[in-house]
């Protein structure tokens, strides 16, 4: 079967402990920008259209075979005894009909889908039985040394332990991604021995394909760094950075505005609509999709949400809410999760909303909290405003209907309905349900009849909107 007919595979080695990292986490699920390093590996794979995968799983394995579970298959290697051994564990669950193998490791969450693409390339053009990345490093302690051979591929590869002083001196190394003749590996990969520490050596098939007379092509990395494995936490924060850079450049190429790079964290996973504008000191996590012309930030920190064409969120928090078109959210704003604000709200200084649906063109200004509530569209929420919705064991629900407004310092009780066009006064403390229209005040709060036409509200947003209209004295300490 000719190598083109079946689509690639690929092994990801991700068994080892990371002693370096110093953590109870195995290694490779450490995060960068918002997700588990291994997933962006897989992801880079996935790209270069190598779907079909396998992690070869051993510290930790639990956690990493529930991490990868809709993604890769795996495979468990226990005790963990070198890389070849390891891809001979993966080999019993890769695809029998994979023509072409990749074998890579977990914690090179920088390498880009062109790199693995490269590397098949290099594989075909030769036939070769394996093509390897290089890297010239000004410091090659640690890796395996790169021998080359007289027509350019490579004839060895010396691991440091082995290494004589003049191989040492060698500055190209081993990054430890390969991409192999999968038949020419099932077969050779049994030949492998031994080292004298016991381990199985995958960089031994280099001079075994050798002696087969079979060539080994050398895919020198565009850029070190990013080929770089992981080790510690000092690398993370490194990797940290590069990842966030080339997240922001690639939207910013896409056609969003991003006012300041250095200091706007966007994780792998958000989108992000044109001419939307992100401004300083913002961070964008999780699974967040922002529409387009919509302006984010100063400060704002949004997490798993959707927001609207045309809104504005700034120096506020925002999580798994979602915020619809031509909104203004903050500044001071905290929408927790289940918050949905409808088209054209101002929600903002000190406001706090939480699982609660509100509708069109409904204004909730000035420290008040809104939870496990319904509000209808056109309302005032005045200032102090809050939803007792707890009552020590259960939470309860609270309806605000259409076009009503609730005075300054208003508490809804729990479950409650206040109805369309109602008003409370200010600092009512309502019990009961209002019904659509009346008017309430006091404590408990109670309805009164009006004697003067209803003013127009204040205008919206100001802390005198919402007040009470003033009882007659009839009305007063009943
Ligand atoms: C390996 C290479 C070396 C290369 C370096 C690049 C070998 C023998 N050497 O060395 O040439 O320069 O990577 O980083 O391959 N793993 C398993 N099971 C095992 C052992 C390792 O899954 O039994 C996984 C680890 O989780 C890790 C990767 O394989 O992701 C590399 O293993 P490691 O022991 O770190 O190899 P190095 O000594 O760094
Ligand atoms: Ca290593």
């Amino acid at each position: 079967m000719s190598a083109q007919l079946t689509a690639p595979a690929a092994i990801v080695l991700a068994a080892g402990q990371g002693t370096r990292m110093r953590s109870r986490i195995p290694k490779v699920l450490h995060p960068l920008a918002g997700r588990p390093m291994l997933i962006h590996v897989l992801d880079a794979l996935a790209e270069a259209g190598v779907s079909r995968l396998v992690v070869v799983t051993g510290h930790g394995a639990d956690a990493v075979e529930a991490t990868v579970a809709d993604r890769a298959a795996t495979a468990r290697q226990e005790p963990q005894r070198g890389t070849a051994d390891a891809v001979r564990v993966g080999l019993q669950a890769s695809p029998a009909d994979a023509a072409e193998l990749i074998v890579t490791m977990g914690d090179v969450p920088l390498q880009a889908p062109a790199l693995y693409a490269a590397l098949l390339e290099a594989l075909r053009r030769r036939s070769a039985a394996v093509a390897l990345v290089s890297a010239n490093l000004e410091e090659p302690a640690g890796y395996g040394r790169l021998v080359r051979g007289a027509d350019g591929g490579a004839s060895a590869i010396v691991e440091e332990a082995d290494a004589d002083e003049a191989t040492r001196a060698v500055r190209e190394v081993n990054v430890g991604t390969y991409a192999f003749d999968a038949g020419w590996l099932r077969e050779a990969i049994g030949r492998v021995e031994a080292s004298a520490s016991g381990e199985y050596y995958l960089t031994d098939l280099v001079a075994l394909a050798v002696a087969d007379g079979r060539a080994v092509e050398i895919v020198e990395a565009p850029d070190a760094a990013d080929a770089m494995g992981i080790n510690d936490r000092v690398a993370l924060a490194v990797a940290e950075e590069r990842m966030r850079r080339r997240i922001n450049e690639q939207h910013m190429r896409n056609g969003v505005t991003i006012v300041e790079p250095a200091t706007t964290r966007i994780d792998a996973g958000v989108e992000i609509g044109q001419d939307a504008r992100i401004e300083p000191g913002t961070t964008l996590a999780g699974s967040t999709v922002i529409a387009q012309d919509a302006v984010i930030g100063p400060d704002a920190h949004v997490r798993d949400s959707r927001i609207g064409p045309r809104s504005h969120v700034w120096a506020s928090v925002v999580e798994e809410s979602t915020v619809a078109e031509d909104v203004e959210i903050g500044p001071f704003a905290h929408l927790r999760p289940g918050a949905e604000i409808g088209p054209r709200c101002r929600i903002g200084n000190f406001a706090e909303v939480k699982k609660t649906k509100i509708g069109a063109g409904t204004q909730q200004h000035h420290f008040s909290y809104l939870g496990d509530a319904e509000v209808g569209e056109n309302v005032n929420v005045g200032a102090g405003s809050v939803t007792a919705n707890f009552d020590g064991t259960e939470k309860h629900r609270t309806v605000i209907e259409d076009g009503a407004s609730i005075g300054v310092d208003t508490m809804m009780v729990a479950p409650v309905t206040i109805g369309e066009g109602a008003t409370t006064g200010a600092g009512a403390v309502v019990t009961r349900d209002v019904a659509p229209g009346k008017t309430v005040v006091g404590m408990p709060a109670r309805p009164i009849e009006m004697h003067r036409r209803r003013s127009q509200p204040a205008e919206a947003g100001e802390p005198g909107a919402g007040q009470a209209p003033v009882p007659t004295g009839a009305d007063r300490n009943p």
